[in-house]
């Protein structure tokens, strides 16, 4: 399983990307707003700056909702970086543009996904990455890994490619239940990344080699 980090923070990608375990990453519009980011030249920037620190997939989000707007913005996205895969939102103009995109072979991400119909739809078109939102599902007391498991099971029933890519991911336990589930990808905050190093009996186990280690100086 890929590992992306859903941030638009770059002291936090950086951090992922030293760890040595960064896949890519993915972003949202909430996402950059949190960092400040104002304006389509601040915008352009900052995702040329992503792709300098991560060699992998940087998804980047289209605010446009017609299937016009769409198109003329994930082209221009799509040129900052032969990296960038466009993000698109699951809704009729958004379908239409992803088979645009992957007949133009530009990369996409069929983002918001909440059922199994709708993933079906986005590989159907052609998506490179399918984003179901399994934190929010969740949040609706719904079973958001549940959703995770039917995707791949569908998508290998049917020989489709596209990547089932787990996202709102809110704990280290919804990495390693995907990780069952076989996503493909999971992005996530890096506070659940590094919340997979914890074990109290890690913790413990080093206090005591480190203890016995003076001895051995
Ligand atoms: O990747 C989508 C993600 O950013 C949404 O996460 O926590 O806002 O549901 P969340």
């Amino acid at each position: 399983m890929k590992f992306f980090i859903d941030t638009a923070n770059l002291d936090q990608i950086r951090e992922a990307h030293e760890m040595g375990i960064l896949d890519g990453v993915t972003t949202n519009p909430s996402l950059m707003a949190k960092e400040g980011i104002k304006g389509p030249n601040a915008v352009m920037k900052h995702y040329r700056d992503i792709c300098e620190i991560v060699d992998g997939p940087v998804s980047a989000e289209v605010i446009g909702t017609s299937f016009k707007d769409i198109i003329e913005e994930g082209k221009k996205l799509a040129e900052i970086h032969e990296n960038i895969v466009v993000k698109v939102p699951m809704i009729k103009d958004g379908i239409k543009a992803i088979k645009w995109f992957s007949d133009n072979d530009i990369p996409t991400n069929c983002t918001l996904v909440f059922s199994a119909g709708q993933a079906i739809l986005a590989a159907k078109a052609g998506a490179s990455f399918v984003s179901p939102f399994i934190g929010r599902i969740d949040d609706s007391n719904w079973d958001g890994v549940a959703l995770i498991e039917q995707i791949v099971r569908i998508y290998n029933t049917q020989g489709f490619a596209t990547e089932v890519l787990a996202a709102s991911i809110r704990t280290p336990l919804h990495i390693v239940r995907c990780a069952e589930a076989g996503a493909d990808v999971c992005t996530c905050p890096l506070s659940s990344i590094t919340g997979l190093l914890k074990h109290p009996l890690t913790d413990l186990g080093l206090a005591q080699f480190l203890k016995d280690a003076t001895g051995l100086q």
